[in-house]
């Protein structure tokens, strides 16, 4: 099993996404703009899996030094993990990924940003106590 992480960054009530995109998109702020060059600076050189949504939203320079893996529902978690037993892999959304991987991450890596605006999609306290899938 590879070294699973997660990378995400929330509202100040659990915000995701709204209408496809990050709630705060386009948000010019340092904190905001901060976020997102963390997020390509540490998962550089990993694995990032995601739904088909989030990967198209990876802009060109982010595609070469990273290797790009989109998940389906009809596709079993510890099989698509077991592909890159020797890598990093962060699994990087949308909250239906994280709902289905949650039991294998180790390591949450959660930005809160000062955001209060309206969302579609929600970060779910449930899935940092989702256990079961990793040995003890
Ligand atoms: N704040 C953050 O850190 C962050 C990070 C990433 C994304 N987002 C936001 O989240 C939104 C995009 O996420 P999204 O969920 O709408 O779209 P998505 O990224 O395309 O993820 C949804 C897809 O995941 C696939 N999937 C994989 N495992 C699944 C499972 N067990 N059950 C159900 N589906 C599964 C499905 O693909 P199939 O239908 O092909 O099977 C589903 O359509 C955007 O608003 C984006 O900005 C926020």
């Amino acid at each position: 099993m590879p070294d699973v992480r997660s990378m995400c960054a929330t509202g100040l009530s659990g915000q995701m996404g709204l209408n496809g995109v990050l709630p705060w998109e386009g948000d010019q702020r340092p904190e905001f703009t901060a976020d997102v060059a963390r997020f390509f600076e540490l998962t550089q050189g990993h694995v990032l899996i995601a739904g088909q949504k989030t990967i198209e939203a990876i802009p060109d320079f982010a595609r070469r030094d990273r290797t790009l893996f989109i998940i389906r529902r009809d596709m079993e978690p510890e099989k698509v993990l077991a592909q890159f037993s020797d890598r990093v892999v962060f699994i990087g959304g949308g909250p239906v990924a994280w709902g289905a991987y949650a039991p294998f991450i180790r390591h949450w890596d959660i930005n809160r940003l000062p955001y209060d605006g309206p969302a579609d999609r929600w970060f779910d306290p449930a899935w940092l106590s989702a256990g079961g899938a990793q040995k003890p």
